[in-house]
């Protein structure tokens, strides 16, 4: 491992973070800039970066003395790091809902958030008001024309990808009804079918769920129609967070957890905190063929699932007749109590994200299960081109310490035939986003030849460092002072130039 940049003489050798470096992230994002300059502290930008790093994320985190009861509430900011000739400049914008534009006049929160946030005047005043607001924060891609900036329980608000001016709530040229849900993880086909596609999906749920599976064209006149459409019913309720593609089919981890509204309708509960795990519940897999792929128009097939609570997945892909599937672990699902402070968390008393495998026979309803890292991890992702396919290396989110959980301060490489795994950290003093792995070529054969690049929080100067790094070797390429402090974030995507 390397020493870290963020590593002072005052750092104690012996803790891998201070919880007050942590929460100093949690900040308002104070400025809107245009285009502005970083400040290179070091090493130098690469010249064949040309595109732009797209990443969503709450930025307004407290309104008139008041905090969100969880930073997921936040409202939606999205940086631009435009990458040009060894330059990079950043323009940012929080995403203009309606319910920001009313909140910013106001200067205090007028709705309540899925996560726990209430408005003024106790539980009376937020009893029986179930409006959702859409804070379109959890993740930025680019469709046709438009950025989508996303957010799972509501619509997406498109947005322009130069200015990040917002258009408003799209409908995705008439595809959504009003208020439709569209997931905040669509995942990109990069070509197993011809054209390269955008696939992703809407649930509603209740006692029976509906997932509706869209695949959108993404280059050419074309980009941004929708190919294919189906909705699937299953039993139960479902939190779908995220899910995977392999060329035929689309796979879907339904955890087992339960929903109770009612601390919700009595004012007394965020919706997503009426979510609890049920302790002998299965999950299952859901698995829907694609439109696109060899078994069209089949039903769907649902196969067990080792227990535990996923999030995100990492990829998938078809051997013979089996389906293989990554995705990172919890033991229970974390939530954020309504007595509890989320600056205050007790990382310890968390469970930890665990990268596991899982083979699936969809013939049998049968799985087996691997570990394939026991190191905390989250935001973890393969060579974008082998999205669907077998693929070597992946990068990573993980905690500093081997064992449990902790915020996230490294980026893993491993190497997923050899289990061998690169570090570079940013411990103990630096705090970490998601890491996105850029290709620099096309050839199978470079899997890992590339650019990953991160957002940082560095604790010693309060602010964020966009940090780029060799993807082979995690060495350090450049390290850039960004002109605004952004808290800690969620999803962000590259586009090429
Ligand atoms: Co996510």
């Amino acid at each position: 491992m390397q020493t870290s940049y963020l590593t002072t003489s005052s750092s104690n050798k012996h803790k891998t973070f201070d919880k007050e470096d942590w929460s100093s992230a949690y900040c308002n994002v104070e400025k809107e800039l245009n285009n502005a300059e970083l400040n290179l502290s070091k090493g130098s930008i690469p010249k064949d970066l040309s595109g732009t790093f797209y990443r969503n994320g709450p930025g307004r985190l407290e309104r008139g003395g008041r905090w969100v009861h969880h930073p997921f509430d936040g409202d939606g900011m999205i940086a631009a790091f435009k990458f040009r000739n060894g330059n990079v400049s950043l323009t940012n914008r929080f995403v203009r809902t309606k319910e920001w534009e009313e909140e910013e006049k106001a200067q205090k929160f007028l709705y309540r958030g899925v996560f726990g946030t209430q408005k003024e005047g106790g539980v009376l005043a937020n009893a029986l008001d179930v409006r959702l607001k859409n804070i379109a924060n959890t993740h930025v891609v680019k469709l046709g024309k438009e950025l989508l900036a996303l957010w799972e329980a509501s619509s997406p608000y498109a947005i322009n990808p130069v200015t990040l001016e917002t258009i408003g709530i799209s409908n995705l040229k008439g595809v959504l009804k009003k208020n439709e849900a569209f997931s905040a993880h669509p995942h990109f086909d990069p070509g197993h079918h011809e054209e390269p596609r955008m696939v992703t999906f809407g649930v509603t749920t209740g006692p029976k769920s509906t997932i509706r599976l869209m695949e959108f064209s993404t280059e050419g006149k074309k980009a941004g129609s929708l190919l294919s459409d189906r909705k699937d019913s299953f039993n139960g309720f479902a939190f779908l967070h995220d899910f995977a593609i392999t060329p035929n089919w689309a796979i879907f981890l339904q955890n087992a957890l339960s929903f109770n509204p009612l601390p919700f309708l009595l004012g007394q509960k965020g919706a997503a905190q009426c979510l609890a795990s049920q302790k002998d519940g299965a999950s299952k897999f859901l698995l829907i063929p694609r439109d696109s792929g060899k078994f069209a128009g089949e039903s769907p097939k649902t196969v067990e699932a080792p227990k535990g609570f996923v999030f995100h997945h990492l990829n998938a892909w078809e051997e013979k007749e089996n389906i293989n599937i990554d995705s990172i672990y919890y033991d229970d699902f974390p939530s954020i109590g309504p007595d509890d402070d989320f600056r205050e968390i007790d990382f310890d008393l968390l469970p930890e994200g665990i990268l596991k495998r899982c083979q699936i026979n969809p013939n049998k309803n049968k799985f087996i299960a691997t570990t394939l890292s026991n190191q905390c991890c989250e935001f973890a992702m393969v060579n974008p081109l082998l999205e669907g396919k077998k693929a070597r290396f992946c990068w990573m989110a993980t905690a500093e310490k081997k064992e449990g959980n902790g915020p996230l301060q490294a980026i893993k490489k491993l190497d997923l035939f050899n289990n061998e795994e690169i570090i570079w950290s940013g411990a103990p003093r630096g705090f970490i986003g998601e890491p996105i792995f850029i290709p620099l070529n096309s050839s199978k054969d470079s899997e890992d030849q590339g650019w990953v690049i991160v957002l940082v929080w560095n604790s010693i100067r309060s602010g964020t460092d966009l940090v780029i790094l060799n993807a082979k070797d995690l060495s350090e390429q450049a390290i850039l002072e960004v002109p605004i402090s952004i808290p800690h974030g969620l999803h962000g995507s590259w586009v090429e130039e």
